[in-house]
C-alpha cells in the first residue's frame, strides 16, 4: 500500500521509470505520448534532455543552493537575464520561486507593494475571472475561479472580485464575437466602478486558459480592451502566463498574441520543465522602480526563491527553447494539432467544442451538440475520454466546470514542445479511438 497522497484514491496509475521526448515508459515498459507534457502542460522541452541533465551533478557538486538573504549567485543573475531578453519590453525584475501559485501571490503581493508604495494603500482588491485557475494555494486559490477547487475553501480566503470570462463557445452574455463588442472585457470597467477605482489593485488573467476551460484562448481585441480599462482606472494589469508562458502559446509569452504589456507577468511550468521546481514573478520597470524609489526592497521571500541549482537548470532549460526555436514548433504544430481536432470535431457527436492557441489545446464534450448541453457531471466523462487514451497510450489531462464551475467535462491537450508532425498524427488517432470507445461504452 503506497504512503504517498494521489489525486486519485482508487486508481492504479502505472508507475513511470524513463522519458524521452515527448513519449513517457512505465515499469512495463508501455510506451505513452504525453500529450499533458506532465500535469499539466509542464514539459515544455520534453523528457529525457541531457543538455539539463548535464548541468545537474556538476553544479549540484559545486554548490545547489545559497543564503538568499545576504548573498548572491550568478546562476541566479543568468536565468533573470534570459527571462528579461523573451519578456515583453519594460520588465526589468525577476523575483524566482519553486511554483506557480507562488508567482501568482508574488506578483499580486508585489501589485499591492507598488500601491502602498505610491501612497495609495486603499488600493488592495483583485478582480480575476470565473472559469480561471491561478493556483491552489490560499491567496491564488482566491484569485481563481475554478470551482471544483475553491469552493471548499472558500471560507477560509478573503476572496477576489470576478468577471466572467472570454469564452465565446460559451458567451456569458449569449453574444457572438464581433458583434458582442467584446462585453465580456467592459465587464471589467463595471467591476472596477461597483469596486472604486480607488479600492482595486490589480486584474489578472490568463491570455489562454488552461485547467479551468481546456486551452481557451481570449478572442482577438480581449486584451488590448482590458489594457485600456486599467490604465483608465490605474489598475495593474497581471498575466498569469504559468501554463501559456515560454513556447506553449506559439509565442515566448502568450501575451505577445495580443500585442499587449503587462505590469506584472507569473510564470511557472515550463520554466524547469519539470527538471526542477521553478516559477518566477516578472515584474515591469514601472512597478519596480516606484517600489525601489522609496529606498523599498520587495517584501517577498521563501526558502527556495533565487534557488542556485534550480536557476542553472532554468538557464539551460530557456537557452535550449530558444536554441531549437520551439515557440515556433509550438505555434506551427499547434495549427495541426487543431485542425486535426476540428476533424475530430466533425466526425464526433459528442465533441462540442475544439479551440487552442500554439500547442495549448482543448475539447470540451457535450451530450447535445446543438444545444450545448452538458454531459451530467457524475458521467466523468472527461475522466473516462482520458483512462481510455491512458489503455492506448496517451496523456491527456481531464477538467470540469466550463459551463457553470461544475458541469462541463473537457480534455487539455498540450504536448512537449518538441512533437513533430507525425507524433501529432499519432496522437490524434489516439483521441479519436479513445472517443469512440467511451462513446460505446455510455455516450449512445
Ligand atoms: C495558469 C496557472 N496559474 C497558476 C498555476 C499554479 O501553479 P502550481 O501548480 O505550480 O502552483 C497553474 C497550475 O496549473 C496554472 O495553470
Amino acid at each position: 500500500m503506497s504512503k504517498t497522497l494521489s489525486r486519485n484514491l482508487t486508481s492504479k496509475n502505472p508507475r513511470m521509470v524513463r522519458g524521452e521526448g515527448i513519449y513517457l515508459f512505465d515499469a512495463e515498459g508501455r510506451r505513452y505520448i504525453d500529450g499533458a507534457s506532465g500535469s499539466a502542460l509542464v514539459c515544455n522541452i520534453g523528457h529525457g534532455v541531457k543538455e539539463v541533465a548535464a548541468v545537474m551533478t556538476p553544479q549540484a557538486e559545486e554548490l545547489a543552493y545559497n543564503p538568499f538573504h545576504c548573498s548572491r549567485s550568478l546562476a541566479y543573475e543568468e536565468m533573470a537575464e534570459r527571462l528579461i531578453r523573451l519578456a515583453p519590453q519594460g520588465f526589468g525584475k525577476v523575483f524566482s520561486v519553486s511554483s506557480g501559485s507562488e508567482a501568482v501571490e508574488n506578483a499580486v503581493k508585489f501589485g499591492r507593494q507598488y500601491q502602498v508604495a505610491r501612497g495609495l494603500p486603499s488600493k488592495h482588491l483583485v478582480i480575476s475571472r470565473w472559469q480561471s485557475y491561478h493556483g491552489n494555494t490560499l491567496g491564488a486559490l482566491a484569485c481563481s475561479g475554478y470551482t471544483g477547487r475553491r469552493r471548499k475553501h472558500a471560507p477560509i480566503f478573503k476572496d477576489a472580485v470576478h468577471i466572467p470570462p472570454a469564452f465565446c463557445y460559451r458567451c456569458y452574455f449569449e453574444k457572438n464575437y464581433p458583434s458582442c463588442e467584446l462585453k465580456c472585457a467592459r465587464a471589467l470597467e463595471n467591476a472596477i466602478l461597483q469596486e472604486g477605482p480607488e479600492n482595486v489593485s490589480a486584474f489578472i488573467a490568463e491570455p489562454v486558459v488552461g485547467a479551468a476551460l481546456g486551452g481557451a484562448p481570449a478572442p482577438p481585441g480581449y486584451f488590448q480592451k482590458i489594457r485600456e480599462i486599467c490604465n483608465k482606472y490605474d489598475v495593474l494589469f497581471i498575466a498569469d502566463e504559468v501554463m501559456c508562458g515560454l513556447g506553449r502559446a506559439g509565442a515566448s509569452f502568450a501575451i505577445e498574441n495580443w500585442s499587449v504589456t503587462p505590469d506584472l507577468i507569473a510564470s511557472g511550468k515550463g520554466l524547469g520543465s519539470g527538471y526542477f521546481p521553478m516559477a518566477a514573478s516578472l515584474i515591469s520597470d514601472a512597478v519596480s522602480n516606484t517600489v525601489q524609489a522609496k529606498g523599498a526592497a520587495f517584501e517577498g521571500v521563501h526558502t527556495c526563491c533565487g534557488h542556485l541549482l534550480g536557476s542553472r537548470v532554468a538557464t539551460v532549460i530557456l537557452d535550449y527553447m530558444v536554441k531549437n526555436d520551439l515557440a515556433r514548433n509550438s505555434k506551427e504544430q499547434g495549427r495541426r494539432l487543431l485542425q486535426g481536432l476540428e476533424e475530430i470535431k466533425t466526425r464526433h457527436a459528442s465533441v462540442g467544442d475544439v479551440r487552442g492557441l500554439g500547442l495549448m489545446c482543448g475539447v470540451e464534450f457535450v451530450k447535445d451538440k446543438a444545444t450545448k448541453e452538458p454531459f451530467p457531471p457524475e458521467l466523468k466523462v472527461a475522466e473516462r475520454v482520458m483512462d481510455a487514451c491512458m489503455e492506448r497510450g496517451l496523456i491527456v489531462f481531464p477538467g470540469h466546470g466550463a459551463v457553470d464551475g461544475t458541469a462541463g467535462d473537457h480534455l487539455l491537450i498540450g504536448p512537449p514542445l518538441v512533437i513533430t508532425s507525425s507524433q501529432v498524427t499519432a496522437l490524434l488517432e489516439i483521441l479519436s479511438d479513445a472517443i469512440d470507445a467511451v462513446k460505446k461504452e455510455i455516450l449512445n
